[in-house]
């Protein structure tokens, strides 16, 4: 079949119903990434982890466990609850047993927790976690730095920790660090990124992968061409991309993994978040910037936005700065402004100018 012939045989996209986003006169005619055509984005919240790791501030328990009730309530498909790591190497996250054993599970919402070793895994089991998001990075130098191993010996103790969760039938996630550049050792090779991955899927028999882009190197064709390249070899495994916003292509860069049929994202409320081991590192992508492209776009998130803003506005009072979100500064697209008070007087001038 010929190019144009093609085009004529596939489907029509669905057009988006319309809800809170206009439809054009055009929608009918936008292929792929720029018609969401109301298909489903999984948006997977790491705010209570990866953004409250770097705070200075201890955010006390029971306002990590309202924020994650709220996230769950706003809709968000998974929630990296907490981290059980060293309590020296993150004291931010020292009362992951208590968060994770207190907060209100909605069906359906997956709570999972970040995982670095055997000792992790037991608590994060017992504290009840549905999904052990274990780590380790595509780069020797990053893994040295924030894992104190080699990655063969991460890779070790990963396949340890897989072999509990099975026993303990719970979920197991690869996260792999700095898989678009590392910060001290520049370009990671597709080829190294993609072996790791093999052998998650093929040796650990992970459920999901994540290739997470720690420091903000990732640019759309590089992630367009690795997120093909993993869903060919690995059409049944769940893969998620994580983005930090570090050099301002999050949002490109989301897009582009779309593009090349990714679904699954994690990013973080208010911006906020960065690896205290990695060089440079700022915070994820921001949950409600994203969700607000998207469904503008014709997504679905499956997110209340407005919900997921007023959680967001929380955050300042709790870490004691600004967040990053450009949604709550700004407001959504159509959060209109006065006129200005002398608008009447400015009209009858300009009007007046005519006559
Ligand atoms: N939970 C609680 N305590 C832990 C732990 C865990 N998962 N893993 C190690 N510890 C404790 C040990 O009991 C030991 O305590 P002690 O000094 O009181 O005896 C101490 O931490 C050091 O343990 P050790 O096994 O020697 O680990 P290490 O010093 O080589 O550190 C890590 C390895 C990975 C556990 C640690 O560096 C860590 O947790 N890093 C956090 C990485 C991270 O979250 N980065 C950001 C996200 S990507
Ligand atoms: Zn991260």
């Amino acid at each position: 079949m010929n190019a144009r012939a093609e085009r004529r045989a596939a489907p029509k996209p669905a057009r988006v119903p319309a809800g809170d986003r206009p439809t054009y006169p055009s929608d009918e005619g936008l292929s792929s990434v720029w018609n969401g055509a109301n298909k489903r984005i999984h948006m997977q919240e790491v705010g209570t982890r990866d953004g409250l790791q770097v705070e200075e501030a201890f955010v006390p328990t029971e306002d990590k466990i309202a924020l994650v009730n709220a996230l769950s309530q706003a809709g968000m498909a998974k929630i990296e609850v907490t981290a059980f790591v060293s309590p020296q190497a993150i004291p931010a996250l020292r009362d992951a047993e208590i968060v994770l054993r207190e907060i209100e599970r909605q069906p359906g919402v997956v709570y999972t927790a970040l995982v670095p070793n055997v000792r992790g895994a037991e608590r994060a089991i017992e504290a009840h976690a549905d999904e052990l998001n274990l780590v380790m990075s595509a780069s020797e130098s990053h893994n040295l730095a924030n894992l104190r191993m080699t990655r063969e010996q991460s890779f070790g103790v990963l396949s340890q920790v897989a072999a509990l969760a099975r026993r303990a039938n719970v979920a197991v996630n690869i996260s792999l660090s700095c898989s678009f550049g590392c910060p001290m050792e520049g370009d990671v090779p597709d080829s190294t990124v993609l072996d790791w991955a093999r052998r998650f899927v093929e040796e650990i028999g992970a459920r999901g992968v994540t290739l997470c882009d720690t420091t903000g190197m990732a640019y759309p064709g590089q992630v367009a061409a690795l997120t093909q390249a993993f869903r060919k070899r690995w059409p049944d495994t769940e893969l998620t991309l994580h983005f930090h916003n570090t050099r301002g292509m999050g949002l490109a860069n989301v897009l582009a993994a779309i593009d090349a049929g990714a679904d699954r994202f994690d990013a973080s409320l208010g911006g906020i978040g960065g690896c205290p081991y990695a060089p440079g590192a700022t915070g994820n992508v921001c949950s409600e910037e994203i969700v607000h492209a998207l469904e503008l776009m014709g997504y679905d998130t499956g997110v209340d936005l407005a919900r997921l803003i007023d959680t967001s506005k929380r955050l300042p009072a709790l870490i004691g700065h600004d967040i990053p979100s450009q949604i709550v500064k700004a407001g959504r697209r159509l959060d209109l402004h006065r006129v200005p008070a002398d608008f009447e007087a400015i009209r009858e001038r300009a009007h007046a100018r005519n006559t």
